[in-house]
């Protein structure tokens, strides 16, 4: 057993994404059966002694495929060699905000994670930005840290958005979760986020054919858009065990053979398929090969109600661009 070891570091590791996301991640469930972790903790120097006691839980969980965990606000300690970064550290939002409201507050957070990540990480580092605003903080990271990590190994969180729609459209129809394909994501993860149900399959067919499309266009739609803050306000904090779950299943779609009738939603950087403009990170739909290659699914033709809604999403990330224009020369 564990003949490849995965070095990981999960930033805001007293947080509640990372406590539900932790253990996931001892336990396999991210990288498989046959691999073995070396987990990092990272967070400020004030949640140290709660992050060593996080530590000592993963530790006391005698995880079979942990090979060594440890916690510091020392990023040469955490990020040294890592072969994958989820930067889950952030300030979340609270009820009434926008995620983008996070932007001058959690981009400087994101400024030093690039860095950091392009001074100590692994030759094959591949990041995934989880804190808010994560579509512009990985944008933010990924200018940080300069030219030698590709743009092809930076990604932020769309894949709640994905399993909210997916499992709505499933509660509508009356069919298992498993059984809608190809309802993906595009653009921000925001209250502008389109899941395109015009390209959905359900049980084999079109979800139009399916689910009445005035239900997909208007609920199906604010509802997905809205349910951060819908979870905020019934929870009192936002998502966190939905989001480790997206954690999981955003790294395992990069690292597993996308099936043939699906698609995956991750935001990456833009090379400017479907006019989104190039450097922008926007949620495409994604086929991976399994080995580390992945493209934008690309001949997908959308009606005009599709297309607008894609562009206003792709206007924010510009707008959202420009907010951070300072950190992006940094
Ligand atoms: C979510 O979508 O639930 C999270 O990104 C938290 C938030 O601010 O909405």
């Amino acid at each position: 057993m564990g003949a490849r070891t995965v070095r990981v570091v999960v930033t805001g590791a007293t947080g509640q994404v990372a406590y539900a996301l932790l253990p996931r991640i001892a336990a396999g469930e991210m990288f498989g059966p046959e691999t073995e972790v070396d987990l990092r903790l990272a967070d400020i120097p004030q949640m140290i002694d709660k992050a060593k006691g996080v530590t000592m839980e993963l530790e006391d969980g005698a995880y079979p495929l942990l090979s060594r965990v440890v916690a510091s606000a020392d990023r040469a300690v955490t990020h040294k060699d890592i072969d994958w970064a989820l930067l889950v550290g952030s300030k979340p939002r609270g009820p009434g905000m926008e995620r983008y409201d996070l932007i001058r507050e959690n981009g400087p957070i994101f400024v030093a994670e690039g860095r950091a990540i392009a001074q100590h990480a692994g030759s094959s580092v591949r990041v995934v930005a989880v804190g808010n605003p994560c579509n512009t903080n990985c944008l933010i990271a990924r200018h940080a840290a300069g030219s030698g990590i590709p743009d092809e190994r930076w990604t932020a969180l769309t894949r709640l958005d994905q399993n909210r729609a997916r499992a709505l459209v499933a509660a509508k129809a009356g069919v298992r979760v498993r059984d809608v394909k190809r309802l993906v994501i595009w653009g921000n993860h925001s209250s502008t986020l389109f899941p395109d149900f015009t390209h959905a399959v359900v049980g084999g067919r079109p979800a139009t054919d399916v689910v009445d499309r005035a239900w997909l266009e208007t609920e199906l739609v604010a509802s997905v858009q809205q349910r951060g803050p819908a979870v905020i306000a019934a929870r009192g904090a936002s998502s966190a065990f939905s989001a480790a779950q997206a954690v999981v299943d955003h790294v395992r779609s990069l690292i597993t053979p996308t099936p043939a009738d699906d698609w995956a939603s991750v935001a990456v950087v833009s090379d400017g398929s479907y006019g989104v403009p190039k450097g922008i990170v926007s949620s495409f739909p994604i086929r991976a090969a399994g080995d580390g290659w992945w493209e934008i699914a690309q001949g997908i033709a959308f009606d005009d109600h599709a297309r607008s809604r894609i562009d206003a999403s792709i206007a924010e990330l510009v707008r959202e661009r420009e907010l951070v224009t300072d950190l992006l020369s940094a």
